[in-house]
């Protein structure tokens, strides 16, 4: 599967899911099944609910997978703008990845910038072959921890 940020408009805003961050918690399924629907190809059908109801169920997105911006060119990233300015927390996710939010900067070990002020989920099971950020394998092999 490509790495490229994907994105679905409904003429306002544009969903935009960053698959390499999905840990796959579902909760964007629970909150709109018939937007999110993992089983279809896309698997994201926009046009399913309004605009306010999308932005709520992108808030719920636990890893920042998803994000919207304005189709109309100004740039909004609700968990970014919400991080910037924040001091990081980090929460365990049970049986499943440590998720950071906040404002934080993660580096290689070259030093070179990963990710800065956004949400992420890095693996805590070791299995994850993105590392070092979870890829949703913990569910696959029944990580628990
Ligand atoms: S991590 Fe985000 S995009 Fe992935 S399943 Fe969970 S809520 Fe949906
Ligand atoms: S914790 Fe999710 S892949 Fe390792």
């Amino acid at each position: 599967m490509s790495n490229e940020p994907k994105e679905y408009s409904n003429g306002e805003i544009a969903i935009v899911w960053k698959s390499e961050k999905c840990i796959h918690s579902a909760n964007c399924v629970r909150s709109l099944p018939g937007v999110f629907k993992p089983h279809e190809r896309p698997w994201i059908s926009v046009k399913n609910a309004d605009t306010p109801h999308l932005k709520e169920t992108i808030a719920k997105c636990p890893s920042g997978a998803l994000s919207w911006k304005s189709v109309k060119g100004e740039a909004f990233d609700k968990d970014v703008d919400k991080a910037v300015g924040e001091s990081a927390k980090l929460n365990i996710f049970a049986d499943g990845p440590i998720l950071i939010k906040g404002n934080f900067e993660i580096t290689d070990s070259k030093g070179n910038l990963l990710e800065k002020k956004e949400s992420v989920a890095l693996c805590r099971c070791g299995a994850s072959e993105n590392k070092p950020f979870c890829d949703g394998t913990h569910k696959k092999i029944g990580f628990k921890g």
